[in-house]
């Protein structure tokens, strides 16, 4: 008897730690106190999370000096990522959709959720204390299917999936993946920039 096992349809999350990331953070770091004093919570009201957002905020913050330094990374990083995926999505067809800023302080958090009307996504960490909370992937076989007990999780039947936050580090995947982040224990906050992209000829 010949069996073979195989997987399909992989889940591709990429991460990358960006170069000369901590005089950027400190740059950023500043930067964000000076958001945060001027432009008050933008969280939406559908949220039922407590954490201070600009998303919904008038602010192009890849026009704002620094953050403008992450656009070319950004775009550099999710051309690579298409890359990868043999997609031809070249950094001059990529469009910025949103850029946003999140502060979690003690306690706070971000449910479950995917970033609609958009192709790809990324997370830029900021600040991200030893012990922060993670960001949570997961499966939308997940929502469908029902699951015998396991006798182990592996990378045949995991349905989630926990990344630490790193400072300046950048995930990129496709948005339509379901993620959130778990309740932050640190009592300095956790800083992520966030980002939409989408892709015309
Ligand atoms: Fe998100």
């Amino acid at each position: 008897m010949t069996s073979k096992t195989h997987l399909l349809f992989p889940t591709v999350v990429q991460t990358t730690d960006i170069e000369n990331s901590d005089a950027l953070n400190k740059r950023l770091v500043e930067a964000v106190a000076t958001l945060q004093s001027q432009i008050p919570n933008t969280k939406p009201d559908d949220w039922a999370c407590s954490v201070y957002t600009t998303l919904h905020s008038e602010i192009d913050l890849f026009l704002v000096h620094p953050f403008s330094e992450m656009k070319p990374i950004a775009l550099r990083e999710i051309s690579r990522y298409a890359d990868t995926m043999h997609m031809h999505a070249p950094a001059a067809n990529l469009r910025i959709l949103d850029a946003w800023i999140n502060v979690y302080e003690t306690g706070d958090s971000q449910e479950m959720h995917v970033h609609k009307n958009s192709v790809f996504s990324g997370i830029y960490y900021v600040q991200a204390p030893e012990g922060c909370s993670e960001v949570m992937f997961r499966s939308s076989e997940s929502d469908t299917m029902i699951d015998p007990p396991k006798t182990a999780t592996d990378e045949l039947n995991a349905t989630e999936a926990l990344f630490p936050a790193v400072a300046g580090q950048m995930i990129i995947f496709r948005s339509n993946l379901q993620h959130c982040v778990l309740s932050n224990a640190t009592q300095t906050p956790r800083i992520s920039l966030s980002f939409n992209v989408d892709i015309y000829e």
